[in-house]
């Protein structure tokens, strides 16, 4: 009996060897672009039989076998991914578990530990009566995580690793007529994990599309299509390279030329801006192709990068494939979805990080417009953390799997004319296989870009690409002053690069702080090609309550033990992909068209910041308003302008009319709108505005006589408002108020929060020394004089030394019925640390839920999230105020407001005043409510709404990943007053 338990461990490990061998995998056809053909196709997509083993030990014997019994096994959708399903329900597969960096198993290359959740996959399929006779059949899973092994009809084709890599096995000769049975084992761990450490859920399966493809005899198995464009001569260059000679035609082009054989016309040439595509076949006796062709050159000259002789500013995002509801398996209408947010926001590239993805993708930025850098499945982060010993890509026994997957994804997307570069992948650190990797691309492929980022010396890419590196040191690359390379053989190489940041501006939660002034960088030197922010989309699972409310999980909300928490929710995209206000804020920070309003010379002027586009497809208009009320409008002849060019009209006379008319704030606003509809917008969509005021004097308040207060009984009353003995208001106008009172606090957001190295800001604020999260406020003098109320104030926190002196000056003007309050701050001790905010709070009741506001609107904004905000008048709920970061934070604060009404049902509104402008903050809940919850729709309503009017507030900055709050927008603790005031309403 030992013996016999012995030889089944020996025969069950010799067989799932190739689980842990290093190599790419076995019995595979070669890579290939796999074009769209008329040859024919079987989808095998749709209901597999799946049963989950958990292990390697616990496999279905004989599950391959076609009289296998598995009809009791469950029935699963491929593709899918397993851990995604029903896990409100009985998660019967697993659930998702996420980490950032570190390798959720033990790290002992190249071996995967024994519970390795292992999917047994199974379906019957008929194989169609006027399937081909002759050639061969090949069987293709366009991505499987993590490593699988395939049979059919009991015969074992191979295996594979590299997840989101296209994968076929030739089928021929085992392929039968009518029944046949496809089995398929799948392993969450393989070597290839090892690979596969990008930041994001681990999650596996057959998670892309499977299919049967017909090879016809004398077919096209693999076609190359070089299409260059020459900007001098206006002329398109076309040659194809294919597996088998035929023709090649592009109709509209009139081209009719052998492959091999090149043609040159005349073109209009592919960019992003202009996605020209002309459609071709390419044509044997057995078999036709169709492409689609875009012309263009991509270069770098004189260090810039160009393309079709113009540089282009790549206003990019980081795209990892996400679905709230299926993970990384994606429909062709998200996709879709996707690059049409992109293209409404401004949006003209994708860095496809940190692997390739679905190949319809790739599809969609050619037909949409997209520049694409590529980016091959390799990411080896996790051995960072051991002095990347043993790191895969500096390792000759990886060097097969290493090139192989660089081999699949160039030979897959080589026919796309929106990827513009090739990246090797993504935080491997350093290596000789990433070299191998750089080498063979060239060779392959010689007219398109190199990019890896994670060799800052830049050996042997095309691109100097960084991360998260802060706005001044991006100022000193763009001006080609950087510190010299580690080794000064490169030097000369990496300076002559043009500069990209791969990843900057971590959109985690509130913010990215700081975009408009890395933008300003980006258009001020030659060399920045521009940026991508980190990341597309927040990956949350979405999930249920009992009671049906939506939200979002994130890493340990499905128990993991090893997790990164709330690092997985930091896209410019909600996870159901509605905007963030992080996205309204890079739509307008990287608007294609710049535009600047002379309100003293009464001018316009219209900057193209287009590369190709002149200005033809948008329309202009002005609006004029009065203290936030529309007086005219009208639209806007603005003559075409090209690329780069730009052009100043004078104000129409309807606008000057108007303008002379104001009695109140005037403001201009002109905005450009798409004037057709377009693949991704409907005609009228917004581009870009520019606004500017009239000129006028900003006018103190008008503070009336005032009036003395009288002593209550139960404190002061002066004129409608109320205070209690302590000299707190307690209601005004008979509406019920308490506060308001000297606030400091935010919930912090995730910049607040998280640091990589030292303590965080928010570490720092709830310093036993400063403790802002728990002040104390304490009275020391009421004083009821003449002109009003005053009370001095003491604010700080048990077992702080440091503290805030607050006085708050009361008076009442009664022909304006508006009640002043004027703080004074100053504080005491040192103070090391900027503070969140400068501001008071007050509680009102609740019904108080209908605002109307004239300011910075309509979305939040802070100090250095503000280019999206434009003054006007506006009106929300209070619910329709707040912005559901899957983790609680600080949010919805409006910037620059002049005036804040909150109304209620029954004719009841209470006024908040500037004087001139404060931050404007209003919720159902406190701020400690708000750093207390961990997902959403755990906050709970309570019975008043909280009001912060804010004097001054700190900046959000991107120090979750990369530089925090720059010194402009820092709120240093300092003496400061401000002022407010407050009026009534009561039907
Ligand atoms: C980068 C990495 C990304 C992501 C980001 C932080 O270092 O390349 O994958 O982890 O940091 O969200």
């Amino acid at each position: 009996m030992a013996t016999r338990e012995k030889t089944t461990l020996a025969t069950s490990r010799l067989e799932h060897r190739y689980v842990e061998d290093l190599g790419p995998g076995s019995g595979r056809s070669a890579p290939r672009a796999a074009p769209r053909s008329d040859a024919a196709v079987l989808g095998l997509d749709g209901e597999w039989r799946f049963r989950l083993a958990a292990g390697l030990h616990d496999t279905a014997e004989g599950f391959e076998d076609p009289a296998f019994e598995a009809g009791a096994w469950d029935l699963i959708a491929v593709p899918s991914m397993w851990q995604m399903h029903d896990l409100d329900g009985e998660a019967p597969y697993g659930k998702p578990q996420y980490t950032n960096i570190h390798y959720p198993f033990p790290v002992d290359p190249p071996r995967v530990p024994d519970a390795n959740p292992t999917g047994e996959y199974r379906r019957s399929f008929t194989l169609p009566d006027e399937w081909p006779e002759g050639g061969r059949t090949l069987l293709r899973f366009e991505g499987v995580d993590s490593c699988f092994a395939v049979w059919l009809n009991g015969v074992r084709l191979g295996d594979g690793k590299g997840s989101r890599l296209p994968t076929e096995f030739d089928a021929t000769v085992h392929l039968r007529p009518g029944e046949n049975t496809v089995a398929v084992r799948v392993h969450q761990w393989s070597a290839g994990s090892y690979l596969e450490d990008q930041d994001t859920w681990w999650l596996s399966g057959i998670f892309r599309p499977v299919s049967l493809l017909h090879r016809p005899e004398g077919g096209l198995d693999d076609v190359f299509a070089h299409a260059g464009y020459d900007h001098a001569a206006g002329l398109g260059t076309l040659m194809v390279e294919a597996t088998a000679a035929g023709r090649v035609s592009v109709p509209e082009l009139g081209i009719d030329i052998a492959t091999g054989e090149s043609a040159t016309v005349p073109v209009e040439p592919w960019t992003a801006e202009t996605p020209r595509l002309y459609d071709a076949v390419v044509a044997t006796a057995t078999e036709r192709v169709s492409l689609r062709v875009g012309f263009r050159t991509v270069a770098v000259e004189d260090g810039v990068l160009k393309v079709n002789g113009r540089p282009i500013l790549l206003r990019g995002v980081n795209r990892h494939e996400w679905d709230p509801d299926t993970g990384r398996t994606l429909s062709v209408e998200t996709m879709r979805r996707d690059i049409e947010i992109m293209k409404r926001h401004n949006v003209n590239a994708v860095r496809t990080s940190h692997y390739a993805p679905d190949r319809r993708f790739l599809e969609l930025c050619d037909e949409l417009g997209m520049w694409v850098i590529d980016e091959c499945d390799l990411e080896t982060h996790g051995f960072g953390h051991y002095g990347w010993r043993e790191n895969p890509a500096n390792d000759p026994k990886w060097r097969e799997a290493c090139l192989d997957r660089m081999a699949r994804m160039v030979e897959r997307d080589k026919n796309h004319p929106s990827v513009i570069m090739w990246s090797l992948g993504n935080e491997c650190n350093e290596g000789e296989n990433l070299e191998a990797m750089a080498a063979w691309a060239k060779q392959r492929d010689a007219s398109r870009l190199v990019h890896y980022e994670g060799d800052y010396d830049s050996p042997y890419v095309d691109v100097y690409s960084r991360m998260y590196v802060p706005h001044d040191e991006l100022d000193g690359i763009g001006r080609r002053e950087e510190e010299p390379t580690r080794d000064p053989a490169h030097d000369a190489h990496r300076r002559s690069l043009p500069f990209i940041l791969c990843e900057y501006a971590h959109a985690m939660g509130n913010g990215p702080g700081g975009l408009a002034d890395y933008q300003r960088l980006f258009e001020r030197h030659e060399r920045c090609a521009g940026g991508f922010v980190w990341e597309w989309i927040d990956q949350g699972v979405r999930r249920r309550t009992e009671d049906g409310r939506e939200w979002f999980a994130y890493g340990g909300d499905f128990g993991e033990i090893l997790h990164d928490g709330n690092f997985i929710t930091d896209g410019l995209v909600f996870s159901d992909r509605s905007p963030s206000p992080g996205l309204v804020e890079y739509k307008k920070v990287i608007e294609p068209v710049r535009i600047v309003i002379d309100s003293g010379e009464r001018t316009i002027a219209v900057a193209n910041g287009h590369d190709f586009a002149d200005t033809s497809h948008l329309r202009f208009t002005w609006r004029f308003e009065d203290g936030g009320e529309e007086i005219a409008s009208g639209g806007l002849e603005v003559p075409v302008v090209a690329a780069g060019g730009s052009v100043r009209v004078v104000w129409p006379e309807e606008l000057r009319k108007a303008a002379a008319t104001a009695a109140g704030e005037g403001w201009v606003t002109v905005r450009a709108l798409l004037d057709g509809e377009m693949a991704w917008a409907e005609a009228g969509h917004e581009i870009a505005w520019g606004q500017a005021p009239l000129p006028h004097p900003q006018a103190p308040p008008v503070i009336g006589a005032g009036v003395a207060p009288a002593a209550v009984a139960a404190g002061y009353r002066l004129g409608g408002a109320e205070f209690d003995a302590l000299g707190r208001l307690t209601s005004f106008g008979g509406i019920e108020i308490e506060g308001p009172r000297l606030d400091l606090w935010r919930a912090p957001a995730d910049n607040d929060r998280v640091a990589w190295g030292g303590l965080s800001t928010a570490a720092h604020w709830r310093e036993r020394d400063m403790a802002l999260d728990r002040l104390e406020h304490k009275v020391l003098d009421v004083e009821a004089g003449g002109g009003g109320l005053t009370v001095s104030t003491r604010v700080g926190a048990g077992g702080a030394r440091i503290g805030m002196s607050a006085q708050y000056a009361w008076s009442y003007d009664p022909e304006a019925a508006k009640l002043w309050l004027t703080v004074s701050v100053a504080p005491e001790g040192e103070w090391a640390h900027p503070l969140p905010r400068l501001g008071v709070r007050l509680a009102v009741p609740k019904d108080l839920d209908a605002v109307t506001w004239f300011g910075g609107g309509p979305g939040e904004a802070y100090t250095d999230t503000r280019a999206a905000a434009r003054i006007g008048r506006y009106e929300a709920t209070v619910g329709e105020m707040q912005t559901p970061y899957a983790f609680p934070q600080e949010n919805g604060s409006r910037i620059d407001v002049r005036w804040a009404r909150l109304a209620g049902t029954n004719g009841t509104a209470l006024t908040c005043f500037g004087a001139p402008h404060f931050a404007f903050t209003v919720r159902p809940w406190t701020s400690e409510d708000l750093e207390a919850a961990m997902h959403p729709h755990e906050l709970v309503e309570r019975d008043r709404l909280y009001v912060n009017l804010d004097a001054a507030l700190h900046g959000m900055g991107s120090a979750s990943c990369g530089p925090g709050v720059l010194p402009e927008y820092r709120l240093p603790a300092e003496p400061a007053g401000f002022t407010i005031g407050f009026g009534t309403e009561r039907s």
